[in-house]
């Protein structure tokens, strides 16, 4: 008796003790929200890896400190405040850069000025090191001695008139070159023909080295050679050489550890449309994360019929009794853009190019997602792993986003009650229901004893032009075999109409005029 007692009176102290940890504080949290939309919706401003007085015998710390506070931090600034503009954009400043080409003059320019920086800061160091590695023998190679690349880079340098850069690049033969480039550009930039990849790189610009050296930048270029961070440029080479990624170390921490970036409102819409408009990158992932969920959660996975009459195959009885949110991932785009952009932050460190779908032709797309498929089923017990911050994020995405559709639903089905004046409107398709995930059935309308049924969807606007309505932002788009296709806004109201004369065009649904049942 007195065991119970204590037992029942410990359990109760566990769960006020998870109650309090639970807790979130609310200072906290709003300065991780912040934090998190920051990461989301702009370009960081890279840490300067050591103090401004570290590279005395090259750079005095006055102007490190203008050059990294002032010019530096402008790029990044300027180029947040250019992109804020911009609708269909990637956040990656690198897949920016090789795709420079399809932004204005502003973001070419800002965007450069950034990654040249960002890699620049990388490319010294405080601490002498001896020219090494596989860089330095491939340059033992190519030049006969280092002394004569010295010559070669330095002579390149001079060519430079007015602002630019000199770099040492790896081409797409894969040897070495040494390269100039005009203002804030990059060899990496579409824009530049012959460029390639930037193993090192020097700053030409008389903001760089004036305030030091005046007019002698022969002298500049000289103290150059004493600040290479040999293993920065010779871990660049190997990544991209190499282009293999080590599992056993960093990977785990941040698959696991780090931080997911998650995506914010445009990215999201911006992998909506590749789903809604690439139907065969949608066919590749849901197929591909079937597989995956199959045999990651093994032990949560039933064959369709075997949980319950009518049910689907699926993970059942995880996060919840019942059906999965998981389930849901493999139509989800928000969870796509999460998935996309957790890997690429892996990716980005390893120097692997990252998966870059954004603006790019059907059969590049599925290239790419191809790849991330590749990347998904490599790390799959890592990402799809309850301590993994990938998979939380998935998780609350998928949370949020089923909990917002019942609401629709309910809602749209009282509307709908009213517009076909009858009260037999049945919401269907529960969660994992057959009749939601085969056919689409959301409800079931009883009219003169003939059932029919609808499917129902967001929207945010239509638009009518010659007697077509175009009905926007509905989420994903397909073709249904239902009866009525339902579009409800709880500030809007519901849109029913007929899906006889149904089209896809541009990712949007249409329909003739007259097939919208209340006008
Ligand atoms: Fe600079």
């Amino acid at each position: 008796m007195k065991k119970m007692k204590f037992t029942k009176q410990r359990k109760k102290i566990e769960e006020l003790e998870k109650l309090i940890t639970d807790l979130p504080s609310s200072g906290d949290t709003q300065q991780i929200d912040e934090a998190k939309k920051e990461s989301t919706t702009k370009i960081k401003v890279e840490r300067l890896p050591y103090s401004y007085s570290a590279l005395s015998r090259f750079i005095d710390s006055e102007t490190m400190n203008t050059h990294y506070n002032k010019h530096y931090k402008g790029y990044v600034e300027k180029l947040n405040l250019a992109l804020e503009k911009i609708k269909d954009k990637d956040l990656d400043l690198e897949n920016i850069i090789k795709g420079i080409s399809r932004y204005n003059v502003t973001i070419h320019n800002n965007a450069g000025g950034a990654y040249n920086h960002e890699l620049f800061w990388k490319m010294l160091s405080p601490k002498q090191q001896k020219p090494n590695g596989p860089v330095y023998d491939k340059i033992v190679k190519k030049y006969g001695d280092y002394e004569k690349f010295k010559q070669e880079f330095t002579r390149k340098a001079k060519t430079v008139f007015g602002s630019g850069w000199v770099w040492l690049v790896l081409t797409k033969s894969g040897d070495l070159k040494i390269m100039t480039t005009r203002n804030q550009d990059n060899p990496l930039m579409n824009s530049i023909t012959d460029g390639g990849y930037p193993l090192l790189g020097l700053d030409l610009w008389e903001h760089a080295y004036y305030l030091k050296y005046r007019n002698k930048r022969d002298e500049y270029v000289k103290n150059f050679f004493t600040v290479i961070n040999w293993s920065f440029i010779n871990f660049r080479f190997d990544s991209k050489t190499k282009k293999k990624i080590n599992e056993t170390r960093d990977v785990k921490n941040i698959i696991i550890e780090g931080a997911s970036r998650g995506c914010n409102a445009s990215q999201v819409n911006t992998y909506r449309q590749i789903f809604n408009t690439n139907p065969e990158v949608k066919k590749k992932f849901m197929f591909a994360i079937m597989n995956i969920l199959k045999e990651v959660f093994a032990d949560f996975w039933y064959e369709k019929n075997q949980y319950g009459e009518g049910q689907m195959s699926g993970v059942y009885d995880y996060e919840q009794p019942g059906r999965s949110v998981i389930n849901k991932l493999n139509t989800n785009y928000t969870a796509f853009c999460t998935l996309v952009n957790d890997i690429n932050e892996v990716l980005k460190k390893y120097g692997v190019d990252t998966i870059n779908m954004v603006g790019q032709k059907p059969e590049v797309q599925l290239k790419e997602t191809e790849r991330l498929i590749k990347y998904l089923i490599e790390f799959r017990y890592r990402i799809f792993n309850p301590e993994a911050s990938t998979f939380k994020t998935l998780m609350s995405g998928l949370d949020t986003t089923n909990k917002f559709g019942d609401k629709r639903e309910v809602n749209a089905v009282d509307n709908m009650k009213k517009i076909f004046g009858t009260d037999e409107v049945l919401k269907v398709g529960e969660l994992g229901d057959v009749n939601d995930m085969l056919g689409g059935v959301d409800a079931i309308i009883k009219i003169d004893g003939i059932e029919k049924t609808a499917q129902i969807k967001p929207f945010s606007r239509t638009e009518e032009k010659d007697g077509i309505i175009t009905v926007y932002d509905t989420g994903n788009v397909k073709r249904y075999k239902v009866d009525y296709l339902v579009f409800h806004r709880d500030n809007k109201g519901t849109l029913v109409f007929s899906n006889k004369n149904t089209n896809i065009v541009n990712g949007n649904y249409t329909f003739p005029a007259e097939d919208l049942l209340n006008k």
